[in-house]
């Protein structure tokens, strides 16, 4: 695994139409930004796609972690890689030929991650071998910020680590949803090792100091 958390604060309850400048405030500090792709199909709210990330990524030097919560990922998602993204996640639940498409998103550059929400198992994971670079425990249903972190979610927290730690590669486990300065370390303790954070990063009053905080939190967390 690599060496510590890695932070990758959520835009989705930032203030979006200063995008570049919200990015800007956390860029320095945090790993990646982290990108809610929705299309009010897979997920009741519609966000940005790809041009407005290729801009992001045209006109920042942070790695964008891309969270494609769209139908036929299976037709979009290498976009996205092909565009410069860092790493690409989509939904197992969308998905239909998920292993080929975690292989089509590492051809075109990516790093490849599947997601599942809170009534998704990750049993299915385990069988998709060595081409998943990522898995990502929803921790609150997916479609808007703000929402709080089921804590139920720990148990497959767990189990994700363990799959990712049976394959062979460096497989993360991203957390998303709620999480902030309460349910971090709980996180991390459960063996997660990227962390999004939207409104606990982009609401607080110094955003950047607020990556170090959740940053020192997932750190020092008991395992
Ligand atoms: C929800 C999104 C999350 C969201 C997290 O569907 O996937 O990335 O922005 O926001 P908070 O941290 O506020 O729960
Ligand atoms: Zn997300």
């Amino acid at each position: 695994m690599v060496d510590g958390p890695l932070m990758s604060p959520s835009v989705l309850n930032a203030d979006l139409s200063r995008l570049h400048a919200e990015v800007a405030k956390i860029s320095g500090v945090a790993d990646m930004i982290h990108l809610d792709v929705m299309d009010n199909h897979f997920v009741p709210n519609l966000t940005f796609g790809l041009p407005v990330i290729e801009a992001l990524i045209q006109g920042s030097s942070i790695r964008a972690d891309c969270h494609l919560m769209i139908d036929d990922p299976d037709r979009w998602a290498p976009g996205y890689a092909a565009a410069g993204a860092y790493s690409v996640t989509f939904h197992l639940e969308a998905a239909r030929e998920p292993q080929a498409l975690c292989t089509a998103i590492r051809d075109a550059g990516a790093r490849s991650g599947v997601a599942v929400k809170p009534g998704t198992g990750v049993e299915a994971l385990d069988r998709l071998g060595e081409a998943v670079d990522m898995i990502l425990v929803m921790t609150v249903e997916p479609g808007f910020g703000g929402q709080s972190f089921m804590g139920d979610m720990l148990d497959k927290v767990r189990q994700a680590r363990s799959i990712a730690d049976r394959a062979d590669g460096d497989v993360w486990v991203q957390v998303d949803g709620g999480v902030g300065p309460e349910t971090i370390e709980a996180c991390a303790g459960a063996g997660a090792n990227v962390f999004v954070a939207g409104s606990a990063v982009f609401r607080s009053d110094d955003p950047a100091k607020m990556v170090e905080h959740l940053r020192n939190l997932a750190q020092s967390a008991p395992a």
